[in-house]
């Protein structure tokens, strides 16, 4: 994905837990973290809704379900991963760190079949 400042897609990875984030599927996985950053002005446009229609259609294809780890206080992102399906399975305490803060994750999970 080309860098510039009008690409409206920040970041969109695909990572195998513990490993390094990879840009393509790994088509052998059965499990797949999943991490989304759509640039602030175009938010609550359906740019992040359309991403993930085609992400999880090309996903269920390829996997049996999507896991990702979400800030318990940001709502407005489990919501959203609510709306597609995902459902929660636990809170891992500080498991993300972001700009040296750590945050408890609820856990979410995908499942295709
Ligand atoms: C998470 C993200 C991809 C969602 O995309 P979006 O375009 O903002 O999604 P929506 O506008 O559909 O909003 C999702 C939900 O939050 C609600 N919402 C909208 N604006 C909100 C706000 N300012 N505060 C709280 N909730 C809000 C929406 O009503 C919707 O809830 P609903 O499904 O019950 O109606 C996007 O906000 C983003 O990139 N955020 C920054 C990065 C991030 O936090 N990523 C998640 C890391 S795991």
């Amino acid at each position: 994905m080309p860098e510039s400042s009008d690409e409206p897609i920040r970041r969109e990875t695909f990572r195998k837990p513990g490993r390094q984030e990879c840009a393509d599927w790994e088509t052998q996985l059965n499990q797949t973290i999943l991490a989304t950053d759509i640039r602030e002005g175009k938010r609550g446009t359906g740019l992040a809704a359309a991403l993930f229609h085609h992400v999880l259609e090309v996903a269920s294809r390829e996997v049996d379900q999507v896991d990702l780890y979400v800030a318990v206080e940001n709502e407005r992102a489990w919501r959203f991963y609510q709306r597609f399906g995902f459902e929660s399975y636990g809170v891992m305490p500080r498991a993300l760190r972001v700009a040296g803060a750590d945050h408890d994750a609820l856990m979410m999970t995908r499942k295709f079949r």
